[in-house]
Parts: structure tokens; C-alpha cells; sequence
């Protein structure tokens, strides 16, 4: 079931949106060749409870998983999504995506955005520039009339017009009191399909655009996927609550 939220619900989540939004900034700033992505989750872990909020991912368990263990996902280069922040090192031209998500006043709000590490090449900046358009592309289709899979038929579109892959294991979702609700959100597949979008719907969209092949591998510690050619991949997402007019994107930044 789809759980439509009320104008009260969708502020809370817009609280819960502001603190990862904020966060997101802040560590765009953070992010320089030489720190460790254990640095980025220290840093994201200590922000979040200073809002007093909670990390959402923070011992969340999915089926077949142990809790995972830390506040930010921080995804480099071939990762996919999942990759546990630890002692590696970013280095000048890589790309590292970082998806974080908060629990405030019971409400979760959910977002990633990929980030460039020093300078990056050309074609890399590509990539990252059509995924973040592919979630906007996305974000537009989020319209009451429309239909569920308008959304990831646009990210299919936009992605693909450029030569680049959808990753297809992952997907977005609903969200709300919890962190994963329903609808699947897939990024791929022919438009006009599925429910139909309403008002008060508040959807979690989230591409991961590759350059190479969609197929991905789990590595042993069993979280952190990643690209099966090892090529590179990025992922971005945004919190939105679907409305009467224009979807509103609720894990920006306060300013
Ligand atoms: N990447 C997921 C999302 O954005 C969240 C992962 S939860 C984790 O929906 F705990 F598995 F990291
Ligand atoms: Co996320
Ligand atoms: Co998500």
C-alpha cells in the first residue's frame, strides 16, 4: 500500500530532508584529495545527532543482512552504492557518491549526490552531469495524472541518450515513517505503467547511471556493490512529496 502523507507529515519530512540536504553541503566542502571516508562518516554521524536526528542506515537490516554499520554509504568510482565508509583514502579524480538518510520527529528524509575529487576528466563529469539530470528528469515526471513508471522511463531516457547504463538491482521507493516504504521505484522500463501518482505520495528517486554495464557484484562484506567491468558509476537522490502543483524536493539545503 502507498501511504499518502498529510500537509503536517510532509513538513516533518521536509525537517528530516534539511538535515541531509545541509549535511550534503557541508561535506561537498569537506571532500579534497587526502581524507578517508571513515573522516566524511565521523564528521556526518556527529552533524546528524547535533540536529537531533538520528543516521537512518545506522543499523538498518535488510533481508539476509547484518545491520549495516555506519551513518553514510560513500560509494567510490566503480561502487555502486554501499560501500562502508573505512580507511580509504580519496584520491585527486575520483568520484565519490555519498547517500545519507535521517529519522527526525519519526519522520525519514533520504539523498545522495556524487561528488568530484579534486579534478576530475572530462568523460567522468559527463557521467556525473547526466545522472543528476536524470534524477531532475525524474523529479518532473513526480505529477499528480501521471503514472509510477513515467519516473524511471525519463531516468532510462535521459541516461541512455548519452551512451550511458541504469543500474537495475537498485531502485528508489517510497518513504516516510519508514525509510523504505512502497512504491518500488524502478530506473528503467516503458512509460504510462503501474499506479498512478497522487497527492501527498512521498518518493525517495534515486538513478545509478554507469558507464559500462548495469550488472553489478556484492563484494565479501557483503554490502558494497559494485560495477561487474569495474567501470565508473554515480547515483544521486532526492526526497520529494508529489503535490497539486510541481513536485517539491524535500532534502535541499536550508539556503
Ligand atoms: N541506498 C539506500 C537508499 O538510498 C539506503 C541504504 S540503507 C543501508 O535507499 F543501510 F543499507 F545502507
Ligand atoms: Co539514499
Ligand atoms: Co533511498
Amino acid at each position: 500500500m502507498i501511504t499518502l502523507k498529510s500537509p503536517r507529515e510532509i513538513k516533518l519530512m521536509r525537517s528530516a530532508g534539511k538535515i541531509v540536504g545541509d549535511l550534503l553541503k557541508v561535506l561537498g566542502e569537506l571532500i579534497k584529495p587526502g581524507i578517508t571516508t571513515l573522516e566524511l562518516d565521523k564528521f556526518a554521524e556527529d552533524f546528524i545527532l547535533s540536529r537531533n536526528a538520528k543516521p537512518a542506515f545506522k543499523g538498518y537490516v535488510s533481508a539476509f543482512k547484518k545491520g549495516y554499520p555506519a551513518t553514510l554509504c560513500t560509494s567510490v568510482n566503480e561502487s555502486v552504492v554501499h560501500e562502508i565508509p573505512s580507511s580509504r583514502v580519496l584520491r585527486n579524480g575520483d568520484i565519490v557518491s555519498v547517500d545519507v538518510g535521517s529519522l527526525y520527529n519519526g519522520y525519514y528524509g533520504d539523498t545522495a549526490y556524487t561528488f568530484p575529487v579534486g579534478e576530475i576528466d572530462a568523460h567522468t563529469q559527463k557521467l556525473v552531469k547526466v545522472t543528476q539530470e536524470a534524477l531532475y528528469e525524474g523529479i518532473n515526471q513526480a505529477r499528480v495524472g501521471n503514472r509510477l513508471s513515467d519516473i524511471g522511463n525519463a531516468v532510462q531516457v535521459c541516461a541512455e541518450k548519452d551512451g550511458f547504463s541504469v543500474v537495475r538491482e537498485f531502485t528508489g521507493h517510497g518513504i516516510g515513517a519508514q525509510l523504505h516504504e512502497e512504491p518500488t521505484i524502478l530506473n528503467f522500463g516503458p512509460p504510462h505503467r503501474g499506479p498512478r501518482l497522487e497527492a501527498g505520495m512521498t518518493l525517495a528517486i534515486e538513478p545509478m547511471i554507469a558507464v559500462g554495464t548495469w550488472r553489478v557484484r556484492i563484494l565479501t562484506d557483503g554490502w558494497t556493490a559494485v560495477t561487474r567491468d569495474g567501470k565508473l558509476c554515480a547515483h544521486f537522490e532526492h526526497t520529494i512529496a508529489i503535490t497539486d502543483s510541481n513536485p517539491q524536493i524535500l532534502t535541499l539545503p536550508s539556503q
